[in-house]
């Protein structure tokens, strides 16, 4: 169901599917979620809806004829690649995939500023994602195109987070007002980062629930406290699950341990299962960036509640209003 209404047109001052070079984002890299406000996030929604709808009229349209993105992965994706990939496409430009680095020159040794050099001369933007903390920062440091941070290691995950937020205006038809409840691997899941942050532009209700060594990480509990947001951290579901809008499940990020014995022990710590169920607010929804593997129960997925396979959809249409903005078409 969506309840999100887009802007009216007469009021704002962008016109959707122009080509407004001043548009905000023009040219710009999308690192962090810390450099949206409020305003930039109605006018990405509104860009998203007017591409949900584009999409469901005419599937593929010209919006982007000519222009040309590279997809650099040096982690594995299935969502993120191939949601720019479609969404690319889908507008009329078109994709150079660097999927599997080994088989680049990054294989020879090339240095990521030399690597985004070289792919600048032949493409209009670059999605990034690197295992390093900061390495599409450094990405952008270099090239003269727009980088579009997909993932950097264990800090954020910008594109994500924006469709996260998509998907809870569309479910819920608000922000404001709502407890969001952040479940699983808390330390090293960028989504939860990126989004916990992006939500103090909001007046939510923010609770952390995870084993004691994938707390969220003091940096951004402090960053929290400081923007004034309330928050609270739980080692079970049980106390917080009855008052929770947006149940948001994360994967324990096996990739990030050094020692998989400790990965061994939380790994099942969390499964929503049909009895969690059973415990939450009739409207309310479970989302996950995913990949899933276990947390959420199969027997979940055809609840209401269930929103994380609506959510990836969000993503194209998100994804689609980004490359539009940064590549000055919308
Ligand atoms: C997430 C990621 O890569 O951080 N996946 C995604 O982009 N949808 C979450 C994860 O891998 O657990």
């Amino acid at each position: 169901m969506s309840t999100y209404s887009p802007p009216n047109q007469s009021d704002n001052p962008y016109i959707p599917f122009g080509d407004q070079r001043s548009a905000p984002f023009y040219n710009k890299d999308i690192l962090s979620v810390l450099q949206f406000t409020r305003a930039d996030l109605d006018y990405i929604f509104g860009v998203a809806h007017e591409m949900r709808e584009m999409v469901t009229r005419v599937g593929t349209f010209d919006l982007l004829k000519g222009k040309i993105l590279a997809n650099l992965f040096y982690e594995p994706s299935t969502r993120t690649s191939s949601s720019f990939t479609s969404a690319m496409e889908r507008l009329g430009g078109s994709v150079i995939p660097i999927n599997e680095v080994h088989y680049s020159s990054v294989s020879k040794g090339e240095s990521l500023p030399d690597t985004v050099r070289t792919l600048e001369c032949y493409v209009d933007v670059i999605v990034l994602r690197h295992p390093e903390v900061g390495a599409s920062a450094l990405a952008a440091k270099y090239a003269r195109k727009p980088v579009i941070n997909a993932g950097d290691g264990v800090e954020e995950h910008p594109t994500q987070a924006l469709l996260d937020l998509f998907t809870i205006v569309e479910e819920l038809g608000k922000v404001d007002g709502l407890s969001v409840t952040m479940l699983g691997d808390l330390k090293y899941g960028r989504t939860v980062h990126s989004l916990a942050r992006l939500l103090t532009l909001f007046d939510v209700n923010l609770k952390f629930v995870s084993p004691e060594i994938l707390r969220m990480p003091p940096e951004i509990i402090s960053e929290l406290d400081q923007k004034g947001i309330p928050q609270s951290e739980h080692f079970s579901l049980e106390p917080v699950i009855s008052e929770t809008d947006v149940l948001y499940v994360t994967r324990v990020q096996k990739e990030r341990f050094e020692d998989l014995s400790a990965y061994e022990s939380v790994r099942d710590a969390f499964v929503i299962t049909l009895q969690t169920l059973n415990k939450t607010k009739e409207r309310m929804i479970i989302m996950h960036p995913l990949p899933r593997v276990g947390e959420i129960s199969m027997e979940v997925d055809d609840d209401p509640r269930a929103a994380y396979f609506r959510q990836m959809e969000y993503g194209l249409y998100v994804r689609m209003a980004l490359l539009a903005m940064v590549l000055g078409k919308a």
